[in-house]
C-alpha cells in the first residue's frame, strides 16, 4: 500500500537532527547555567521539525499554515508576555489541555480520512495496528484534555482545591479504564464510528474523574503527570502519522514528565499511586488551626535582622512562594551582596516544591543574578543548618514546617522539610500571623524561642533590611 506520508531520507535525517537537539535541550534545561543554551537547542530543533514537515507534507496550503501559525503563535506570544510568574502553573496546565485536544483532533481526522494519512487502502479499511495507535492516542489525549482542565481550574482557584471524593470512585475509575482498553482492543476488529466515539467520551470522563479527587497539594505532580500523558498521546499519534519527529518528541516529553513526577513524589515523600488515588489535603484548614493566636511569639524589625545578620558567620536564606508574590528576589540578591561584603557566608536553600512550580525559586534567583554556586538543593544543605547563625525564611512556610516530620495527622506529613529549627536564630518573613502556606496549616517555627517574625511584604522588608545594613 502506498503511504502518502512516506518521507524522503533527507527528511528522516532532519527529524533525527531535531530529535538530537531536543535531547540536548532537555540536558541543557537540567541546570540553570545551561538552561538558556538548552532553550535555544529546543527552538532550533522545533524549527527544523516544522519546516521539514511543511516541505514534505502537502496537506494544507501555505496561507492556511501561515495563518494558523500566526494565530496560535500570536496567542502564545501575548499570553507568555502577560502572564505573571505566580500564574505559571495554571498556564502550563491550560497548555497541556491543548496538547491533549490536538491529539484527539488529529486522531479523529485520521479516522475520518485514513487514506490522506496513508493508513488505509482504497477500501477505507484502516490497518489494525494503526487502529490501536489511534485508539490509544485519542484516549490518552482526551484524558489529558479533561484532566488538565480540572487541574487548571483548581490551580487558578476557580474550583476548590480540596479533593472531591465520589463514593466508590476507585471501582468506577477502574471499570471505566478497563472499558476503554477493551474498546481499543475491539476497535481492531470493528472500525465503526460508535466504537471510537465511545472511547473518546469515556476518556474525557475518566480524565475528569481521575483529577477531581486530587487535592491542591498534589497538583504539581498531577500537572507533570498530565504533561507526561500529553507526550505519550503525541507519540501514539506519531506512529499513526508515520512521523518520526512526533514519536521522538512525544517519547521525550512522556518520559521526562514521568521522571519529573517521580522526583516530585520523592520530594513530598508520597507514592505515585497515593497521588493518583487522590484524597490528599482534605480540609487542611482544620489541622493545627485551633492552637493559633494563643501561643506567644516575638516580632522583630528590619534593624534587628540587619544587626544579627551582619554579626553572623553563616546565613541560610530559604525562599518560598511569598518571595515570588512580592518579587523580592532582586532586593534579596542586594541583601546577600551587602552581607557578603561584610564577610558573611550566604547560601540559598531551595526546596524541590518551594513556590508553585518545579524550579520556581531557581528561575527567580537566576533572574536576579544570584550566583549558581550559592544556591543549594535540600539534600546538599540540610546538614548545614546546625552550623547556621541565621535561617532567613522569606515567603516560605510549608517547606520549613516541622509538622511534616512529627505530626502524622498533618496534610504535609512525610514531606522532607528544612531543619531550620537547628539554626541559632530564625527570621521569618511573612505578611501576617494569620496567613498560612499552601497546605493551610499552622507552623510551630513561628513560636520557637529563637524565631523573630518579620511581618511585612517580603520585598519591602528586605529593602528595609538593606537600608538598615547601610547604616
Ligand atoms: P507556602 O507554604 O505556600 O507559603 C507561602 C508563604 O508566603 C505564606 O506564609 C505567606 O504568608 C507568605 N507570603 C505570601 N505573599 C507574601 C508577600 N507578598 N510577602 C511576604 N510573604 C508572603 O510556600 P512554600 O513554603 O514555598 O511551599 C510551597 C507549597 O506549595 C508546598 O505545600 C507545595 O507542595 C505547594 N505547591 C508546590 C508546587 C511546586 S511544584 N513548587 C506547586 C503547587 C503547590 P502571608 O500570607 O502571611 O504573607
Amino acid at each position: 500500500m502506498e503511504h502518502v506520508t512516506a518521507v524522503p531520507s533527507w527528511a528522516m535525517f532532519a527529524y533525527l537532527v531535531s530529535g538530537v537537539l531536543f535531547i540536548l535541550a532537555l540536558r541543557g534545561l537540567s541546570s540553570p547555567a545551561t538552561s538558556r543554551a538548552g532553550n535555544r537547542y529546543g527552538m532550533i530543533g522545533m524549527t527544523i521539525a516544522m519546516v521539514t514537515t511543511l516541505l514534505t507534507h502537502g496537506v494544507a496550503s501555505l496561507p492556511e499554515i501561515v495563518g494558523a501559525l500566526a494565530i496560535g503563535g500570536g496567542v502564545g506570544f501575548v499570553t507568555a508576555r502577560k502572564i505573571k510568574m505566580t500564574d505559571m502553573p495554571q498556564l502550563v496546565a491550560a497548555f497541556h489541555s491543548l496538547v491533549g485536544l490536538a491529539a484527539v483532533l488529529v486522531g479523529l481526522a485520521a479516522y475520518l480520512n485514513p487514506q490522506a494519512f496513508g493508513i488505509a487502502g482504497a477500501d477505507g479499511i484502516i490497518e489494525p495496528q494503526s487502529r490501536i495507535e489511534m485508539g490509544l492516542g485519542i484516549a490518552i489525549g482526551a484524558i489529558t484534555f479533561s484532566g488538565s482542565i480540572i487541574a487548571f481550574l483548581k490551580l487558578a482557584g476557580k474550583m476548590s482545591g480540596s479533593p472531591i471524593m465520589l463514593p466508590g470512585r476507585h471501582v468506577l475509575n477502574l471499570g471505566t479504564l478497563i472499558a476503554i482498553l477493551g474498546l481499543v482492543a475491539y476497535f481492531t476488529q470493528d472500525q465503526s464510528q460508535w466504537v471510537i466515539a465511545t472511547i473518546t467520551v469515556l476518556s474525557f470522563i475518566i480524565g475528569f474523574l481521575l483529577i477531581i479527587p486530587i487535592g491542591g497539594a498534589d497538583m504539581p505532580v498531577v500537572v507533570s503527570m498530565l504533561n507526561s500523558y500529553s507526550g505519550w498521546a503525541a507519540a501514539a499519534m506519531g506512529f499513526t502519522l508515520h512521523n518520526t519527529a512526533m514519536i521522538i518528541t512525544g517519547a521525550l516529553v512522556g518520559s521526562s514528565g514521568a521522571i519529573l513526577s517521580y522526583i516530585m513524589c520523592k520530594a513530598m515523600n508520597r507514592s505515585f499511586i497515593s497521588v493518583i488515588a487522590g484524597g490528599f489535603g482534605a480540609a487542611p484548614e482544620a489541622a493545627g488551626g485551633a492552637a493559633k493566636e494563643q501561643r506567644p511569639w516575638k516580632r522583630g524589625s528590619a534593624e534587628d535582622a540587619a544587626y544579627m545578620m551582619k554579626e553572623a558567620e553563616n546565613v541560610i536564606i530559604i525562599p518560598g512562594y511569598g518571595m515570588a508574590v512580592s518579587q523580592a528576589q532582586h532586593a534579596l540578591r542586594e541583601m546577600g551582596d551587602v552581607l557578603k561584603k561584610e564577610g558573611v557566608n550566604v547560601k540559598y536553600a531551595i526546596h524541590p516544591v518551594a513556590g508553585r512550580m518545579p524550579g520556581h525559586m531557581n528561575v527567580l534567583l537566576a533572574e536576579a543574578n544570584v550566583p549558581y554556586d550559592e544556591v543549594f538543593e535540600l539534600e546538599d544543605i540540610q546538614s548545614e543548618f546546625s552550623q547556621a547563625d541565621v535561617a532567613f525564611i522569606i515567603g516560605a512556610n510549608d517547606v520549613v514546617n516541622p509538622a511534616a516530620k512529627t505530626d502524622k495527622s498533618s496534610p504535609i506529613y512525610g514531606m522532607p522539610v528544612f531543619d531550620v529549627d537547628k539554626a541559632k536564630t530564625i527570621f521569618f518573613v511573612k505578611r501576617s500571623m494569620g496567613g498560612v502556606g499552601y497546605a493551610g496549616v499552622d507552623n510551630d517555627v513561628f513560636y520557637m524561642d529563637q524565631t523573630m517574625m518579620l511581618l511585612a511584604d517580603a520585598k519591602k522588608m528586605v529593602e528595609d533590611i538593606v537600608k538598615a545594613l547601610a547604616h
